[in-house]
C-alpha cells in the first residue's frame, strides 16, 4: 500500500491532538529547557506517537522533531514535527495550542497539517492543492492598509537577553496596525492568517517545525510568506512575514524602514 503524505500528516496530528485534549487541564510534568522555555510529558508523548506513525509508513524518510535529536540519512523527504506548539499555553490551561506537521521534499514544503484539539479545527495544505479548514477551502484577506490590519506575532524564549531589541519590530507594527495579538502558538497563528482570521503574522528566531506547515497554508490560501528582508523562506525560520498579497509590500516597507532607522523602533528611554 502506498501511503498518502497529507493523510499521514493529518492522521498523526489528529492522534496527537486527541492525546492533548485528554491531558489538557490534568496534572502533567513540566521540565525547564531554559529560563522560561518548558516541555511537558505530553509534548514528549505526542512526539513519540507522531514519530512512530511516520516511521511505520515512511521508514526511509528523515525527521526533524522538536524534542528529539535524530540522525539524518540524506533523504530528500524530511518531516518537521512540532508535537505541541504552544506548550506554555497548554501547561497553564490557556486553550490555544496545536500539533504541527510538515513534509518537505528538497527545498520545498509539500504537505502540512495543523490541528487545534480544543476547537477541533484541522488545517491542512498540499502544494498546488489549496489549503483547507475542516475540509473547507481557506483564503487569506485582501486587506491592503496596515491601519486596517489585525496582526499577530510572538517572541523568542531568549527575549529577556535584550527586551528592547525583541520589542523593536513589535513597537513599529504597533504604531502602524489596527491591533496586534500575541497568542503563543506560531503554527496556529499562521493557520489563522490562512483562514483570514488575522491579516498578517511576523516573528523572529522561530524553528522550521514552528512555521513550515503554517507557511504552506498561507501560500496555498493565496498569501505571501518571506523573511523580513523579503527573500524566500525556504526551510529556514530566522524571520518570517506571512500575510495577504496586498499587505505584504506594506509589511516589508515597515521592516525596511526599521532596518534603515533602527532607533525609530526603540521606545524612548524615560
Ligand atoms: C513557541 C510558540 C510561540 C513562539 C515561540 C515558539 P513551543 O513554540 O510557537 O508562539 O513565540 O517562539 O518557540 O515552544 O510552544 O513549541
Ligand atoms: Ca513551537
Ligand atoms: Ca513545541
Amino acid at each position: 500500500m502506498t501511503w498518502d503524505f497529507l493523510a499521514t500528516a493529518t492522521e498523526a496530528a489528529l492522534q496527537a491532538g486527541v492525546l492533548q485534549k485528554e491531558r489538557y487541564g490534568q496534572p502533567h510534568q513540566v521540565e525547564k529547557k531554559g529560563e522560561i522555555n518548558i516541555v511537558t510529558d505530553v509534548d514528549k508523548a505526542c512526539e513519540a506517537l507522531i514519530l512512530s506513525l511516520i516511521r511505520e509508513r515512511f521508514p526511509d524518510h528523515d525527521i526533524v522533531a522538536e524534542e528529539s535529536l535524530l540522525a539524518r540519512t540524506g533523504s530528500p523527504y524530511v518531516w518537521y514535527v512540532d508535537p505541541l506548539d504552544g506548550t506554555t499555553n497548554f501547561a497553564h490551561g490557556y486553550p490555544f495550542f496545536c500539533v504541527s506537521i510538515a513534509l518537505a521534499r528538497g527545498e520545498e514544503v509539500i504537505a502540512g497539517a495543523v490541528y487545534d484539539p480544543v476547537k477541533e479545527e484541522l488545517f491542512t495544505a498540499e502544494r498546488g492543492g489549496g489549503a483547507h479548514l475542516n475540509g473547507r477551502r481557506m483564503q487569506v484577506t485582501a486587506t491592503e492598509a496596515l491601519i486596517d490590519a489585525l496582526l499577530v506575532t510572538g517572541f523568542p524564549y531568549d527575549l529577556r537577553t535584550d527586551v528592547f531589541e525583541a520589542l523593536r519590530v513589535f513597537y513599529r507594527f504597533m504604531s502602524e496596525a489596527r491591533a496586534i495579538r500575541r497568542d503563543g502558538a506560531a503554527a496556529l497563528d499562521l493557520a489563522y492568517v490562512a483562514a483570514g482570521r488575522s491579516d498578517g503574522f511576523f516573528e523572529e528566531r522561530l524553528h522550521p517545525w514552528d512555521i513550515l506547515a503554517g507557511g504552506l497554508m498561507v501560500e496555498e490560501a493565496g498569501g505571501r510568506v518571506s523573511r523580513f528582508d523579503g527573500s524566500p523562506l525556504l526551510l529556514s525560520a530566522e524571520s518570517i512575514v506571512a500575510c495577504g498579497p496586498r499587505l505584504h509590500p506594506r509589511m516589508l516597507e515597515v521592516l525596511r524602514d526599521l532596518g534603515q532607522n533602527p532607533e525609530k523602533g526603540r521606545p524612548a528611554a524615560r
